[in-house]
C-alpha cells in the first residue's frame, strides 16, 4: 500500500498509538485516529497530523465499534489500512484472576481486535484491497507468570493474524508487530529487569514499533501472516 492510502490506528491517542499515527502521518499516510477516554490527548495527536480526524469508540462494546466504522466510512472513506493498537495491561496472580479481570483484558486486546479487523476487511474488500497490522506483544510468545490472561491474549492476536492472513488472501494482508519493554519514564522492577536481560541492553521507543508498522503497511503483498517482534533480541533469549 502507498502513501496515499487510509488507515485507521486504533489507541492513537497516546504512547505507541500516538507514535504510530504520527510516524504514519509524517509518511504520507491518510490517519484517523482512535480514542475511548482521551479526547483532549486525541485531539492533540490531531493537531500533529494537520487536522486528521478522530473518532471515539469503546472497543469493548462490539455495537459501539461498529457504529464508529459507520462513521469512518461516511466521514473519513473506505479504509485501506488499519492498526489494532488499543489493549488493556493488569497484572495478577494466576489463582486470584477472577471472570471479570479475564473478561476485561480479552474484551478488548483479542475481541474488539477481531471486530475490528473484520470491520476493516469489509471495507478493504469494497475498495479492492488493504493492509492490516495487529500490536500483540513478547507475551505473546513468551509466558510471564503475573500476565497468564494478558499473555493468553496477545497469543489469540498472533493466532488471529495467521488465521486471518489466510482467509482475507489475497486481497489484505494481515501481519502483527510483537513489541518487547517499551518504557515511558522510568520502569517498575519488573520491566527493568527484563531490559537488563534484552541483548541490547535498552527498551525499546515508540518510534521502533511504529517504523515495524510501517513496514508491513508498505511491505510486499507476498509477505502475510507473519509476526515481528520488536523487543532488542529478548524473545531468542
Ligand atoms: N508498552 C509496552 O511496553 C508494550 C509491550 C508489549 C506490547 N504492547 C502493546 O502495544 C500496544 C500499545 O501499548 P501502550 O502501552 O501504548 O498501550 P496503552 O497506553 O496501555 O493503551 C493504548 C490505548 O488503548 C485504548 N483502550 C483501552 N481500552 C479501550 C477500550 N475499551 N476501547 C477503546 N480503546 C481502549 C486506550 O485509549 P484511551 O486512552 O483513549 O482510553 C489507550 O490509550 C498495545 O497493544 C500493547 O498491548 C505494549
Amino acid at each position: 500500500m502507498a502513501g496515499e492510502g487510509r488507515v485507521l490506528i486504533t489507541g492513537a491517542a497516546k504512547r505507541i498509538g500516538r507514535a504510530i499515527a504520527v510516524e504514519l502521518f509524517r509518511r504520507g499516510f491518510q490517519v484517523a485516529i482512535h480514542y475511548h477516554t482521551s479526547r483532549r490527548e486525541a485531539e492533540e495527536v490531531s493537531r500533529e497530523c494537520s487536522g486528521a480526524p478522530i473518532f471515539q469508540a469503546d472497543l469493548a462494546k462490539v455495537d459501539d465499534l461498529g457504529r464508529m466504522f459507520r462513521e469512518i466510512r461516511e466521514h473519513f472513506g473506505l479504509l485501506n489500512g488499519l492498526v489494532n493498537n488499543a489493549a488493556r495491561f493488569t497484572r495478577f496472580d494466576p489463582l486470584a484472576i477472577t471472570e471479570r479481570d479475564w473478561d476485561f483484558i480479552h474484551e478488548v486486546n483479542l475481541k474488539a481486535t477481531f471486530f475490528c479487523c473484520q470491520q476493516a476487511a469489509r471495507q478493504m474488500k469494497e475498495a479492492g484491497g488493504g493492509r492490516i497490522v495487529n500490536i500483540s506483544s513478547l507475551g505473546g510468545i513468551r509466558p510471564w507468570a503475573e500476565h497468564v490472561h494478558y499473555c493468553a491474549s496477545k497469543a489469540g492476536v498472533i493466532m488471529l493474524t495467521k488465521a486471518l492472513a489466510k482467509a482475507l488472501a489475497p486481497e489484505i494482508t494481515v501481519n502483527s508487530v510483537a513489541p518487547g519493554v517499551i518504557l515511558f519514564g522510568e520502569g517498575d522492577e519488573r520491566s527493568e529487569r527484563m531490559v537488563q536481560a534484552t541483548p541490547m541492553h535498552r527498551p525499546g521507543t515508540p518510534e521502533e514499533v511504529a517504523q515495524a508498522v510501517h513496514f508491513f503497511l508498505t511491505a510486499p503483498e507476498f509477505i502475510t501472516g507473519q509476526v515481528l517482534a520488536v523487543d532488542g533480541g529478548l524473545s531468542q533469549r
